[in-house]
């Protein structure tokens, strides 16, 4: 049973609980959790999956707007760890970067369960 667990597990098996007390020290200050909520950024209700710069109620900067993708796992880890090099050069987000990888894994597992 452990072994089909161990198994099973996504290659990113980040910790949601200890993601969420990440979450609450670097990202609460501009984001709400909560659908139709924004603050300084954006919502991030529903972000594993939605498309880039899409919300409606929300004034992007164009570097977000007419960004082309859909933010997966993998993406969010590009651009949380160097959010104004990596994807985004543009971006009007003031965070420098989170460069604990196991941080990172744990932040993101936590967004994937914002739905
Ligand atoms: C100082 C404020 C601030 C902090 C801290 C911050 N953000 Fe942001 N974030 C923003 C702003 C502002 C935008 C919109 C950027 C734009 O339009 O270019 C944004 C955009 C985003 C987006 C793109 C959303 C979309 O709809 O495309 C994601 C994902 C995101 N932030 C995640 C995070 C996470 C996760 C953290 C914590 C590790 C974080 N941000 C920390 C201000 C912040």
């Amino acid at each position: 049973m452990l072994i089909w667990l161990v198994a099973a597990a996504p290659a990113r098996a980040g910790d949601p609980q200890a993601g969420a007390n990440v979450f609450k020290s670097e990202c609460a200050e501009c984001h709400s959790p909560k659908e139709g909520r924004n603050k300084k950024g954006p919502s991030l209700f529903g972000i594993v999956g939605r498309h880039a710069g899409s919300l409606p109620d929300y004034n992007y900067t164009d570097a977000l707007k007419q960004a082309p993708w859909v933010w997966t796992e993998d993406k969010l880890h590009g651009y949380l760890s160097q959010p104004a090099r990596q994807a985004n050069p543009g971006t009007r987000m003031k965070y420098p970067g989170l460069d604990d990888a196991g941080q990172l894994d744990d932040l993101i597992a936590y967004l994937a369960t914002l739905h």
